[in-house]
């Protein structure tokens, strides 16, 4: 993977020429993130305090309503697939594949206001200022917002769906760590989810995918460049670990006879850290953000213990070897401690290199609007990492503001998302081209 950066002059020709080009309205885009952050905005928040906006909840419908009336103010139709994805379509002057532009609107609890949403409005919003410009790319560009990108229930939900790469023999039983499963929550929005596969792309209709999305992490903000090229996208694994000990009396079992399942979970969370920064290669990342403890009282020591751990690496070779890995350290720890060890794969994703295409693109239209860019990998998931298995597909990055994302204050400067959004508008029109 090369690192690189650029900081090119401004073109005197490309300004003269852009006056006639369409442009972004960034105060409108900004109303609309503003409007959006109000589905699911936490109890007490301003405008940058964070939303709730979990996959098919009500705030999510919600926001699913509002962004299709954004759809139709932009004289395009919304249209909702069987997994949920929405979309509109802007017509091209050829009957082409078409360029899609998608994120989502969906968050993790108490996420932020751009990560997804800014996506899916930035996206409308060029669709809207390339109809308000009467200027008709040659190819059809299709917006789309997808549903479950944060993985509710499933990782990258709608995007696999469209690229047909659903376990369609898991839908039935995949649920949510809550235990709510994925065929009441979409059956409560309105969905059938057996009918979910029936959303994929007919062969050839996509001629290219790109994603403007916050980088969500601390490079692009710290180097003071406005926006990444996102080179190459890492894969995320997700691992259920079930530790089986004995429930006993907390206060009556001797400490040398209890089979407590929690420290074995505890043992395994700090070890399999280590194992991965040690052997990760540098990029690799790993967390385990779901415990639960049953029966889950201060009075019973704790029979079972379950563990959702996540790893994280842009090389698929690494991430074999530290998922083994950290599979032979759960077996020992439960041999060493008498407890039982289950080890059930929740969701894998692959890494992804992005399309040069759509990289070359993108580098276009910064050296149009006379913008630094710096090449990145993306450390977080995306549903462009789906598309990529489909078609050209790639991504843009503005800066997080101090690096910060999947926390209430989420947020990134409105120069930065003006600037990103304009960025979105030239890569599409060259890829419509
Ligand atoms: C998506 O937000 C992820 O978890 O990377
Ligand atoms: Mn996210
Ligand atoms: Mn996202």
């Amino acid at each position: 993977m090369t690192r690189r950066t650029f900081i090119p002059a401004l073109s005197a020709a490309f300004l003269a020429k852009s006056a006639t080009q369409p442009t972004i309205n960034a105060a409108r885009l900004r109303e609309h993130i503003e409007k959006l952050s109000e589905c699911g905005r936490l109890p007490g928040g301003t405008f940058a305090d964070g939303v709730s906006r979990v996959a098919y909840s009500d705030a999510d419908v919600a926001g699913r309503t509002y962004v299709m009336s954004l759809m139709v103010a932009a004289g395009i139709m919304p249209k909702i697939d069987s997994a949920g994805n929405i979309s509109a379509v802007r017509s091209g002057s050829g009957n082409l594949p078409a360029v899609l532009i998608g994120s989502h609107i969906d968050t993790v609890p108490e996420g932020g206001i751009l990560d997804g949403a800014l996506g899916v409005l930035a996206g409308l919003e060029c669709l809207h200022a390339i109809g308000e410009a009467n200027a008709t790319p040659r190819r059809p560009l299709v917006m789309v917002a997808w549903s479950d990108e944060e993985g509710r229930y499933g990782s990258l939900f709608g995007s696999r769906a469209f690229c047909g790469r659903l376990d369609v023999a898991a839908l039935s039983t995949m649920a949510a760590t809550d235990g709510e499963r994925l065929v009441d929550a979409m059956a409560r929005a309105g969905f059938d989810a057996s009918r979910a596969p029936e959303a994929r792309a007919p062969d050839g209709a996509v001629h290219a995918y790109v994603e403007l999305h916050i980088e969500q992490g601390p490079r692009l903000d710290e180097a003071g460049v406005p926006i990444a090229v996102v080179d190459s996208i890492v894969g995320v694994r997700r691992t259920r670990l079930i530790f089986t000990g004995q429930a006993d009396h907390a206060g009556t079992t001797p400490m040398e006879r209890r089979r407590d399942a929690f420290l074995a979970a505890a043992e395994y969370s700090l070890k399999a850290r280590e194992l991965i920064v040690e052997r990760g290669g540098g990029r690799s990342v790993t967390n385990i953000g779901v415990v639960q403890v049953h029966p889950g009282v201060s009075n019973i020591v704790p029979g079972r213990a379950e563990l959702v751990h996540e790893m994280r690496s842009p090389d698929a070779e690494t991430l074999d070897r530290l998922a083994e890995a950290c599979d032979t350290l759960a077996r020992e720890i439960g041999l060493r401690r008498t407890i039982g060890v289950e080890v059930r794969r929740m969701s894998t994703t692959t890494p992804v290199t992005c399309s040069p295409k759509v990289q070359g693109a993108v580098e276009t239209a910064c050296t149009q609007l006379g913008l630094g860019w710096k090449t990145l990998y993306s450390a977080a998931g995306h549903d462009a990492q789906n598309l990529a298995l489909l078609t050209d597909s790639g991504m843009l990055f503005i800066p997080s503001r101090g690096g910060k994302s999947h926390r209430v204050d989420e947020t990134s400067d409105p120069a930065a998302i003006e600037r990103g959004a304009n960025v979105l508008l030239h890569t599409l029109l060259t890829l419509a081209r």
